[in-house]
């Protein structure tokens, strides 16, 4: 395997620290804030962590952008026109979309929430966010982000040891045949 078929470094770095950082998001978001009323006062840390977080993964999504665009990427996993090369190409156009529109209603939140102020300290927290138009867009799209992420896990999983065509060393940082 060679650079052909492997992803440059910068985009095998960035591909693995924004999983983690997403995931970290998406438990934080669904297990903890979710669950935990404003009026706690472990709420406004976590919350500042969460948007700290989120707007990491946003820039880290435009340097991964930018790489793409700058940087050769690899052939195609699958043979190109096939059904399943079209369905990868709409799945990983789709996670992009969706981590974009997720870290976009969260600052959209923010500035509809005031967190500037909440975060400083100068307003006090509401009661809820339940009524924020923005807050309903953002669960409904971390919804989806999750169901997208898990058939992309799912697909890698299964190119692995169903198809068995080594497909997780595309995105390894050790090079091959160099
Ligand atoms: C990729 C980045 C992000 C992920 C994966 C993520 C994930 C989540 C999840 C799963 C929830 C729970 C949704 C629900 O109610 O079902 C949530 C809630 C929330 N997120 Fe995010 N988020 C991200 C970025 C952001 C950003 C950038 C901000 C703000 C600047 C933000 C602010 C919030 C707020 C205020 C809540 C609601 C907390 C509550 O229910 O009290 N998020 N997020």
């Amino acid at each position: 395997m060679n650079s052909n078929t492997q992803y440059n470094r910068i985009a095998v770095v960035l591909h693995w620290l924004m999983a983690i950082l997403i995931t970290f998001s998406l438990l934080q978001g669904t297990l903890v804030l979710e669950h935990t009323p404003n009026s706690d006062p472990e709420k406004l840390p976590a919350l500042q962590t969460h948007a700290v977080f989120g707007l990491v993964i946003g820039l880290l999504l435009i340097l991964r952008y930018l790489n793409i665009k700058l940087r050769n990427t690899p052939e195609p996993a699958n043979p190109i026109g096939s059904h399943m090369a079209w369905m990868s190409s709409l799945a990983h156009k789709l996670i992009y979309i969706l981590i974009l529109s997720v870290v976009g209603t969260g600052m959209a939140m923010g500035v509809e929430a005031d967190f500037a102020n909440l975060f400083t300290q100068t307003s006090p927290m509401p009661e809820n966010f339940d009524n924020l138009q923005t807050r309903t867009a953002h669960a409904i799209l971390t919804k989806l982000l999750i169901l997208v992420l898990l058939t992309h896990i799912g697909a890698a999983l299964f190119h692995q040891f169903i198809v068995k065509d080594r497909l997780m060393r595309r995105m390894r940082w050790k090079r091959y045949n160099r």
